[in-house]
Formats: C-alpha cells, structure tokens, sequence
C-alpha cells in the first residue's frame, strides 16, 4: 500500500484532505467523519476484555467492536511469522468494520507485527507495551522491575527494550509462562492449577529484588489477585490496560474524535470459534451481559 507517515500513524495517499495541529497532535481532517464509528480493540482471545472494561470505564460513550481469535489461541507460543499474519488478518478485519481507532489489546502482536499494523493501518493504532513500560518506569522505586509475558513476548524483549529507553538505570528481570494463557482461556482464576503454575514461575523473578512486576500479557490481570498473593504487597502490578484506556482518551480527545451522540454504546464481541465459553466468562469478567457475541470467519 502506498502510504506516507504522519507521526506514528500512516495515510494512505489520497484519502489525506489536509493535516492541521491540536495540542502538539497531527490531526486528520477526514478523522472528524468517524466520531460516530467504533474503536476496534483485539486480542489473541478473552485477554483484552482487561482492556475493553477499562475503556467503557474511561470513554463510557464509545461504541466498541472487539475481536478475540478464540479459533487460534494461544499466540504467546507460536512464530513471529504466524502471529503476523494473524494480527494482520484481525486488523483488515476490524478496518473493513470501519473503526476510528485500533487497540492492539495483546502484548503478543503489539511486540511482534505492531509495525506491520501500523504499515496497514490507515487510522491510529494504540498498543499495550508502550502503556505498560511508562506505567513500570513511573511506579518504580528500587529500579528493579520484572515482566511476565508469552513466550513471544519475552522472546521480543520489546518491554525491555521499551523500559530502557524510558530510564536506562533499570533493571529488568523478565519470565515467560506459557501456560497463563490456557489456564485463563479456561476460566481458572483461582484454580490449584493456576496457583502452583503461578508459584513455579513467579519464584525467580520474586528472588531479584523487584519492586515492580508488569503484567505483560492481557491475559493475566485475570489472574491478579493470585499473582498478587503470591509476590506480596511489597511489589507493585502492572497492568497496562488502564494506561491503554487513558492513552486512547488522550488520542480521542486531541483528534476531536470523540463520540458527541450521547446514546448508550453499542458493544460487539466478534469471535472465531463457538462463542459460547467466551460469553460465560466475558460477563463473569465485565460484570455485564454481552448481547452481542458473533461468531465470524476471516
Ligand atoms: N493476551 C495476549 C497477550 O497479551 C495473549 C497471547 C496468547 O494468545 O498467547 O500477549
């Protein structure tokens, strides 16, 4: 695709009428015609609903299309050259949708294909790993932080890499648990599984000294009350889905491309398998029924 940059966020030529500026943001004039569309948010399954409930909480008007790849979770664990081709297929999807905005509700595609995205992408593209490091950076105190993610994620060392470039004195200390992920698909929050899985994992990075532990899956903020038992209150938790949802109002609200209709939103959950195990633990999560849960192929 033919693009040009604008900031972080690519245009494709010709839909660009002009560009103009709005405390410090490039603003799109062709962006003011969206106020009304969705903001598209995905994840590699029911992970980014820590990020959906965060922004019905912060942007209570907005209208949300959520795609969770139930067909194909876990990511974490599969090739960076997979996990491209998948993010890019969801982002074509909820582009075809026609959203305002696109949330990369997955710390796994963000570390791997959100260039890519973005490459795609003619509307801005927020994701989790920037949040998520400014949010480490500020807590810190001792400068020792660790990061639990996928496989891939840690594999990327984008947090790393992230948290470096915010403050270079840090420590990081980082640790993969691939089996998160199955164990929240399956709704054991508080499972004996879950806890000992949580034990085994937790241990080394616990034994560093860190006085911060980001929560680099979307997945785990599901489980944070047990991981958060298991580290102790001496260590701070990290979870980028309330930094996310203060960046996309930031965004909204700097691109006027807010919703001014004041009607009740309208929430679609799209997913690629039966969707039935996602809407049971979707409500038990949102604390809310999801009237809208499809089933959908891409
Ligand atoms: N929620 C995704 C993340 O943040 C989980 C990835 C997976 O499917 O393994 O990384």
């Amino acid at each position: 695709m033919d693009t040009r940059t604008a900031g972080n966020f690519p245009y494709p030529m010709g839909r660009k009428k002009s560009m103009t500026f709005w405390r410090g943001y490039e603003k799109d004039e062709t962006m003011n015609d969206k106020t009304e569309q969705a903001i598209g948010v995905f994840d590699s399954g029911i992970g980014g609903l820590t990020v959906v409930r965060a922004l019905m909480e912060r942007l209570p008007f907005e209208n949300i299309v959520y795609f969770g790849d139930t067909a194909r979770v876990p990511y974490g664990v599969k090739s960076v050259e997979t996990i491209n081709r998948y993010a890019l297929q969801i982002a074509e999807f909820l582009l075809k949708k026609d959203v305002k905005l696109l949330i990369v509700a997955c710390n796994t595609m963000a570390a791997v294909a959100c260039q890519a995205i973005r490459d795609l992408s003619p509307v801005p593209v927020l994701e989790v790993i920037g949040a998520g490091a400014a949010s480490a950076v500020g807590a810190t105190q001792n400068k020792i932080i660790g990061v639990i993610g996928t496989p891939a994620t840690i594999n990327s060392n984008a947090y790393a890499r992230a948290i470096s470039l915010l403050d270079h004195d840090v420590r990081i200390f980082s640790q993969a648990c691939p089996l998160f992920v199955p164990l929240v698909e399956e709704g054991w929050f508080e499972h004996e599984a879950t806890r000992l899985a949580a034990l085994e994992y937790l241990k080394p990075v616990k034994a560093e000294g860190i006085d911060t532990l980001v929560l680099g899956c979307t997945h785990y903020p599901l489980i944070k009350p047990l991981i958060a038992e298991i580290v102790g209150p001496q260590v701070r938790l990290i979870d980028s889905a309330e930094a996310m949802a203060e960046e996309a109002a930031g965004l909204i609200n700097a691109r006027q491309l807010g919703n001014p209709s004041g009607r009740s939103p309208d929430y679609l959950f799209c997913v690629s398998d039966v969707p039935y195990r996602f809407q049971t633990i979707g409500e038990r999560f949102l604390g809310r029924t999801l009237a809208r849960v499809e089933m959908v192929r891409l």
